[in-house]
């Protein structure tokens, strides 16, 4: 792209579902001649409601579990579900209040600006609840459930729906009508800049309502200008070295925060999703990071950050985009603390970061990379989690193992430690040392052989059922001839749930067993090869999971990105998902979205009294809902969610959901 070329249109699509170009062109095994050996394409073929469906996509531990409780089993969830739909608001279960607690625009400290959108500064934005709210966490105040931090990621920022006078609709050749948006100034840049990263903010629960305290003394925002340390392995590496920062360790600022987690030792983790989109211009002829940000797809050229800031152009300071793709954690406890990008958890498209402490007290981070045929990876720490002293924890996402995933046809999993030394990785394959591994960790799990996945979004442990719950939203790029057993369906358009069991229920094994929970999709149309189980009914299938909250009873809630009234009939949304007995694979909708918008978070409190989710860009698209059916942008939006005012543009927002009267969620 030109400088004079308008920035072309931020749609979810491109930015968020990763279906451009393939990535990961290495050849390492896909096992498709191995299909017929487990999970015989039986379950896809006959695909349907029937029982004989189900029991061609899990494995002998579910079945015997399901045995077992097949006489008692009863769902987990007994709440009343919702229809699907699609309207300009959000729809949560009969008997459930969902009320707006931040807005995008919304102060978070006592001196924030009131929200005017006609006059945006970078400034105000600054002081204000970012755009497109994404993971969302909690940190307990003295184990409160009605007390703590907020933590919330701001993913990314979608020009046209926030800034007047931008856009307007042209014709194409075809004569189909799209939007045209103007190229963004240093003052649009700057304010989107300040729009992303994250936020965390201190919250009371009173009377059964939410609210935002204003002067909370650790509350913050982090955006793309906050400084930071690159800590770990990496650091201080000649690869890490820019123009600003000749050291490799101070860096400014984190983009594309995806998912995320809450650590054991009550710290905040934000993944480093897509990183490409930021970097513009062209790498200086022959230059040794070539390979590298080929494999990450750098420079995307998405944003216009690049023109008013060297560091994004590629051509100015080629090292910049190896500084990010990492992911950061924030001490919380401190607002003036400075986060740090913890390299030894490897540089990919960082979808999440959840953790569960091991029996032995190590602390196992699991991460997702969010492409096609991207891998699945492990973290776990060198030292144990201290319970008794915070303190002693902060360090210990600098040391440890990363392992990535290898699904074997037998039903087992392989982790295959990302080590320098270790099998391939060594200086005959152009790895000088493990900081190098880790910059590369794309091409090391290629080396290991590790499976090509179906975009793999967040990663659930699950502490009450001892197994882990890996979402993977889709990947129409996979053809028949290079299926295999974890990823079993060619051009899978909406996605499946893989179930792990770590060996001996040791979440910091090496080695384990898997079966498919989910394979989605409507369960009506055979072809299409769902698996949910036959009591789920029409609203309680879904497409495309994405993240997925775990509660305190062991529970699973999934969210959604990518379901559309043309596609699947239904907006995004939260389905409870059982997991056990004979109820295993039945799905019921919870909550869904107002129109264009995707569903994050989702979170639910250690009480499970409140379940927070993240409403992301609603008003996105808007050609796709037939009763709007034109581009949606701030002069003409699809909905003006949540405020429904005219002079107010549509708000990314976080919502509370509380049962009236007070209570458990879900039954
Ligand atoms: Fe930002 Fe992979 O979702
Ligand atoms: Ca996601
Ligand atoms: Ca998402």
């Amino acid at each position: 792209m030109n400088d004079q070329s308008p920035v072309p249109m931020l749609s979810a699509s491109q930015l968020e579902n990763n279906e451009g170009p393939v990535d990961n062109l290495s050849d390492n095994a896909t096992m498709g001649e191995l299909i017929a050996a487990r999970f015989s394409r039986r379950g896809f073929l006959k695909g349907s409601l029937a029982v004989s469906a189900i029991a061609a996509t899990v494995g002998p531990i579910a079945l015997t579990l399901a045995d077992d409780a097949r006489a008692a089993g009863k769902s987990a969830f007994t709440f009343e579900e919702v229809e699907v739909g699609i309207d300009k608001t959000h729809h949560v279960a009969n008997g459930y209040d969902a009320d707006v607690l931040l807005r995008w625009g919304d102060g978070i400290f006592a001196d924030s600006p009131e929200f005017d959108p006609l006059n945006q500064t970078p400034e105000s934005q600054a002081k204000q609840f970012g755009y497109n709210n994404d993971y969302v966490g909690y940190v307990p105040i003295e184990g409160s459930s009605e007390h703590g931090l907020l933590v919330v990621n701001h993913e990314y920022t979608n020009d046209y729906l926030m800034f007047p006078g931008i856009s307007k609709v042209v014709k194409d050749a075809k004569g189909v009508a799209k939007l045209e948006t103007a190229p963004a100034d240093q003052k649009r840049v700057d304010i989107e800049m300040a729009a992303h990263g994250g936020t965390v903010v201190e919250i009371k629960k009173t009377n059964g309502k939410w609210q935002v305290i204003k002067d909370g003394k650790l509350n913050r925002r982090i955006t793309a200008n906050t400084e930071m340390r690159l800590s770990g392995p990496v650091a201080h590496n000649d690869r890490l070295m820019t123009n600003v920062d000749p050291c490799g360790s101070v860096v400014f600022g984190t983009i594309n925060n995806c998912a995320g987690g809450v650590t054991p030792w009550g710290t905040y983790v934000m993944a480093e999703e897509n990183i490409h989109g930021y970097f513009r211009g062209k790498l200086p002829e022959g230059h040794k990071e070539a390979a590298n940000y080929k494999r990450m797809g750098i420079p995307g050229g998405t944003y216009a950050w690049g023109k008013f800031h060297d560091r994004f152009d590629v051509s100015k300071d080629p090292n910049e985009a190896n500084r990010f793709g990492w992911v950061v954690e924030i001490d919380v406890n401190d607002p003036k603390s400075i986060p740090k990008k913890r390299t030894a958890l490897g540089r990919c498209k960082h979808e999440g970061a959840e953790s569960i402490v091991a029996k032995d007290g190590r602390v196992v981070f699991y991460l997702g990379d969010d492409s096609q045929f991207e891998y699945i990876y492990k973290f776990v720490t060198r030292n144990k989690f201290n319970p008794d002293n915070r303190a002693a924890n902060l360090d210990l996402l600098d040391e440890g193992t990363l392992y990535v995933a290898r699904f074997d046809a037998d039903g087992t999993i392989a982790w295959l430690p990302v080590v320098f030394g270790q099998g391939p990785l060594t200086e005959a394959n152009g790895f000088a040392n493990q900081a190098d591994v880790l910059i590369e960790t794309r091409r090391a799990g290629d080396l290991l052989g590790a499976t090509k996945m179906d975009r793999p979004e967040d990663i659930g442990p699950n502490g009450v059922n001892g197994k882990v719950y890996v979402m993977l939203t889709n990947n129409k790029a996979r053809d028949a001839a290079n299926v295999n057993p974890a990823n079993p369906r060619a051009n899978n358009a909406f996605g499946h749930i893989i179930e792990i069991a770590e060996e001996d229920g040791n979440f910091a094994a090496t080695k384990g067993k898997w079966e498919i929970l989910l394979k989605c999709g409507d369960p009506s149309v055979a072809k299409v090869g769902a698996s949910f189980s036959t009591e789920t009914t029409k609203n309680g299938w879904f497409g495309m999971p994405d993240n997925c909250a775990v509660d305190a009873d062991g529970r699973l809630w999934i969210s959604t990105d990518g379901n559309s009234p043309e596609g699947t009939g239904r907006t995004d949304g939260i389905w409870a998902v059982d997991t056990e007995g004979a109820a295993r694979g039945t799905s019921k909708l919870f909550f869904r979205v107002p129109a264009g918008a995707e569903m994050c978070g989702p979170l639910m409190l250690p009480d499970m009294a409140t379940f927070m989710v993240a409403v992301q860009h609603p008003a996105e698209d808007g050609t796709d809902w037939k009763e709007f059916g034109r581009p949606s942008y701030y002069e003409d939006l699809s909905t003006r969610w949540p405020d429904f005012k005219d002079n107010m543009p549509v708000r990314p927002s976080v919502l509370a959901i509380t049962k009236k009267g007070g209570g458990k969620i879900g039954v």
